[in-house]
């Protein structure tokens, strides 16, 4: 909890900054009536409250409301630089060029994007609003993390101001094959504004190499490797750090008494079926929910899956709610799942739970302990951390994962039971694979998986990405 936003004359200076949209809080809503922060429970801020706290560090982002200006505040330790965004740039800024041009674009085009010169001019305004914001906070010789595609022009407007700081950049969602990212009426300016940074991550190879393609083809600047050599001599690399959770944390959660109690209670209000399939998602047409539903739905009719034995339930986060193919994917979703459990289900027993809302995490541990098959299967999506999460809290090593081929994650957990969530048959195949699969291979499969994920945890994520900008912050993390 937090001091609330007070009056200071002066800005705030800090010798590590982060930028991002969004920032590190959710509004809360006391029971007297009065308002608070609370610290959101994403792994970014986890990942980087250490470094926050140890190097007095700052965070420059929106507070999710429009037309409202803060104050700088303190949360949990950490300097909060709230931007304040009118409804017009909630619109075209976040609603529009975020979410309806670069969202779609960047994920293969599974929706259209929409191309608007209002909305670029005001993804520039905003970006130069985060970008000047940032200049005062940072001190001389200051170490700036701006983080995804919300903000890709903040590096180069940075760096014009600011010359002595150190700028990273890491993009959570997929950079695009080049043949796509062409469509782009304002991409050069985009390249341009990224290769502000000193350092530019991606999730995958693949992302950074369609990076550096396109900065050799459209800008003609040389490229050796991961380095691109700037005009005046400057160098930026372009390298991907998969990014990953807090794994002990999770695990920890997992095994809390309360957790294996809830985990138990949530299968006895399932009516205790042999089988649960579990799917948690962001309501969002890049996560698949319709064919998943499908796959499922045919499993149940066809009488491959016995609706006695076998539920599924899904959870979807409400998101995005005012952009229009969210709206109606949640039409959609609605329609088809009524449908199914309309066909096949009977009083009592749906075999498709669907719960639109979100959760605490608290709540997804004891979800994930609950379900025997858990199913991601993104048309595309940036990295997918609820398969990494499952894994973590499958302390049992039982379980059994069902993974996209088109999520960043597959790259890493590769003993998933991996699927094209295109191919509808073959999904039913691997879902019926995964729930029928001898508990030994079950149990291999797992072990090789909470490996790589514990091996591989949120913390390494940062301190690889800090290291390679030379940031005096990882160092002092460390330590
Ligand atoms: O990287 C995906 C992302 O945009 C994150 O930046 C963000 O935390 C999440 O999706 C939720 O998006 P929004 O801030 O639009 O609700």
């Amino acid at each position: 909890m937090s001091s609330s936003p007070a009056a200071t004359s002066a800005v705030p200076t800090a010798p590590f900054v982060v930028v991002a949209n969004r920032l590190p809080v959710d509004r809360i809503q006391l029971e007297d009536g009065s308002t608070d922060w609370r610290t959101s429970p994403g792994g970014l801020v986890t990942a980087l409250q250490p470094v926050m706290r140890k190097n007095h560090g700052a965070w420059v982002g929106w507070h999710g409301a429009a037309d409202e200006e803060l104050e700088p505040f303190v949360d949990a330790g950490i300097q909060l630089m709230p931007v304040a965004l009118s409804s017009q740039e909630v619109e075209e800024y976040y609603e529009g060029f975020s979410n309806a041009t670069l969202w779609p674009l960047y994920h293969d085009v599974v929706a259209h994007p929409e191309f608007h010169r209002e909305w670029w001019d005001s993804y520039v305004t905003v970006n130069q609003r985060f970008a000047d914001l940032t200049a005062t906070v940072a001190e001389q010789g200051a170490v700036v993390w701006v983080q995804d595609y919300q903000l890709q022009l903040v590096p180069q407007m940075l760096r014009a101001q600011r010359p002595d700081l150190k700028i990273g950049f890491f993009l959570h969602i997929p950079f695009p094959p080049t043949e796509l990212y062409q469509q782009l009426p304002w991409r050069n300016q985009i390249l341009e504004g990224l290769l502000g940074a000193d350092l530019v991550g991606f999730q995958l190879p693949g992302g950074a190499q369609n990076f550096l393609r396109l900065v050799r083809q459209r800008l003609q600047y040389p490229t050796h490797r991961e380095r691109i050599s700037m005009p005046g001599g400057r160098t930026v690399t372009a390298r991907a750090y998969p990014i990953s959770i807090d794994t002990q944390g999770m695990a920890d959660l997992a095994n809390a008494p309360a957790t294996v109690a809830r985990a138990e209670e949530i299968r006895r209000d399932l009516g205790d079926p042999k089988y649960v399939f579990l799917g948690v998602d962001r309501l969002d047409y890049t996560k698949g929910l319709p064919e998943r539903v499908q796959a499922f739905g045919e499993l149940v009719s066809d009488g491959t899956i016995d609706p006695e034995e076998a539920v599924f339930v899904q959870v979807a986060t409400p998101s995005r709610e005012r952009v229009d193919h969210y709206r109606r994917l949640r039409d959609d979703i609605d329609r088809l799942v009524g449908r199914f459990n309309g066909d096949i289900g009977r009083i009592g027993r749906p075999p498709i739970t669907y719960l639109h809302s979100s959760y605490p995490k608290e709540e997804m541990a004891a979800l994930y302990r609950a379900a025997d098959v858990m199913v991601v299967t993104p048309l595309r999506d940036g990295m997918n951390l609820v398969a990494k999460e499952y894994v973590a809290c499958r302390t049992d090593e039982d379980g059994a994962l069902v993974l996209s081929e088109f999520a960043g994650a597959a790259k890493e957990l590769r003993q998933a039971y991996l699927v094209n969530p295109y191919d509808i048959d073959g999904m039913k195949a691997q879902l019926l694979q995964a729930m029928n699969d001898s508990p030994r291979s079950k149990i291999r499969r797992m072990r090789m998986l909470r490996r790589q994920v514990f091996e591989n945890d949120i913390d390494r994520w940062a301190t690889l990405f800090l290291n390679d900008l030379g940031s005096p912050a990882s160092a002092a993390r460390a330590g």
